[in-house]
């Protein structure tokens, strides 16, 4: 089916509209050049898995499922190796699995992965010693060292992060159909993790676990046909270009779908009413995201879902809260309640991550793994008390053993955060204290 002139014209809006954080790039023809490339590349998502993703979020709303969203704060050319993604899914799956149990609901699993190459800056330029270069903006813009050369944002960029999107998702896809997805393998690794005398607190609920996965198998549960699952990508659609370039006509129903990733975010920064991001969003068909920080007012809530929700579609929309642990108690509730009384229907999901930043004396930018776990429970206390859905949980991890967050029951501490922060913007969960979160977050779904 053929798209509608309007609709059409409609994916040009944004070009109109005051739009914030995107590159200065030195060459428009060289733009123009890699924007044509990307256009007449195949799309990375299709269709149908993105409005099967609205499906599931629409279970999310209702309670009937709980969203598990989770990668780098930025993925790096560099890292997106084989072993690099395989960890990642890995502890994504493991710390479903424990979810699933706590939440007794099946868990949507969404990759902070395959398209996470683009990051807002608070500010335009970075200077050191003196010298002024254009921020890092993450690889699909410019590289991290602080040169002229490596800092000039450069265009071909977009096609390097298409590729190797491309090239992550092909692997998400084989893992995650291929066997490794395997309940009874994913919580053999789970065995592992409480082999670590640090987490004995969670031995009642380990051991409930296992007699649980004990109890499918004796029941006669078809692990075999169950070990198949639904990973979905994400990422924060940031570059306008490169979200325009992927957006493409669904021939079955001849509406527009951003084929970069199933699922789409507007970041914190970018999530003005009337401004570009929200305006090509409000386009598309795939179920998308909004992050609300703790400045956010109920009347941009209403204004943000009326507008891209106007038709009220369950799982359509997502409010991605982050408020710091600090906040969340007295800023979340009102939010909540003024969208809850507009009517329209959306998936409340909580990152504890992006209100708990905070730099040591030594220069790194880090959190507290205690602030994370105290907003995820302040999240969960506030939608009890409002008899709403708490929905899901937006992190930021690795499966490697990097030291970027303080704290854990390994009490990772400010010296340690030296021996291997890689991280080149925020800080992540190792493999250990995401599976920690996960069986603390499991105890409180339960409780
Ligand atoms: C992020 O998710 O990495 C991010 C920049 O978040 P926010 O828009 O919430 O600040
Ligand atoms: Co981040």
């Amino acid at each position: 089916m053929e798209a509608h002139p309007e609709v059409l014209d409609g994916l040009e809006h944004w070009r109109e509209l005051p739009r914030v954080q995107q590159p200065t790039y030195p060459s428009q023809p060289a733009l123009d050049a890699a924007v044509k490339d990307l256009a007449a590349m195949p799309p990375l998502v299709f269709a149908g898995e993105a409005d099967k993703l609205t499906e599931r979020l629409a279970e999310a709303s209702r309670g009937d499922a709980f969203v598990l969203q989770g990668g780098d704060c930025a993925e790096t050319f560099a890292h997106n190796t084989a072993d690099a993604i395989r960890t990642k899914i890995m502890t994504i799956l493991q710390m479903s699995a424990v979810l699933t149990y706590g939440a007794s609901v099946p868990v949507v699993k969404m990759g902070r992965m395959a398209g996470q190459y683009a990051k807002p800056r608070s500010a335009d330029t970075e200077t050191r010693e003196g010298v002024t270069l254009p921020a890092y903006r993450g690889d699909a813009v410019n590289a991290h060292g602080f040169t002229e050369d490596e800092r000039m944002p450069d265009p071909q960029r977009l096609l390097r992060s298409y590729h190797a999107s491309a090239s992550t998702l092909n692997l998400i896809r084989a893992f995650t159909y291929g066997g490794f997805a395997d309940l009874r393998r994913v919580h053999e690794w789970n065995k592992g993790f409480m082999r670590n005398p640090a987490y004995a607190r969670f031995e009642v609920l380990a051991a409930e676990i296992d007699r649980a996965v004990r109890f499918m198998g004796a029941a006669g549960v078809d692990f075999e046909a169950i070990k198949t699952v639904e990973f979905y990508s994400s990422h924060e659609a940031l570059l306008l270009d490169y979200e325009r370039a992927l957006t493409r006509i669904d021939s079955r129903t001849g509406q527009p779908y951003d084929t970069s990733a199933h699922f789409v975010w507007i970041g914190e920064r970018t999530r003005q009413v009337d401004g570009a991001h929200v305006d090509l969003l409000s386009r598309v068909k795939n179920p998308v995201g909004v992050k609300l920080g703790p400045t956010s007012t109920v009347s941009d809530a209403v204004g943000l879902a009326e507008k891209l929700n106007p038709e009220g579609i369950p799982g359509r929309l997502t409010f991605i809260t982050r408020m710091g642990a600090a906040r969340v108690r007295e800023a979340l509730p009102v939010l909540v309640e003024g969208v809850r009384d507009a009517g329209i229907p959306v998936v409340w999901i909580c990152d504890p991550m992006h209100g708990n930043t905070i730099t040591t004396e030594n220069g790194y930018k880090t959190r507290e793994f205690s602030s994370i776990l105290d907003e995820v429970k302040g999240f969960f206390e506030v939608h009890s008390a409002l008899g709403t859905v708490p929905g899901g949980l937006h992190v930021e991890l690795t499966g490697d053993d990097v030291t970027e967050i303080l704290g854990g029951a390994e009490e990772l501490d400010e010296t340690r955060l030296a021996q291997r922060y890689e991280t080149l913007v925020d800080p992540r969960l190792n493999h250990q204290q995401a599976l920690e979160m996960a069986f603390a977050v499991a105890e409180m779904l339960r409780d």
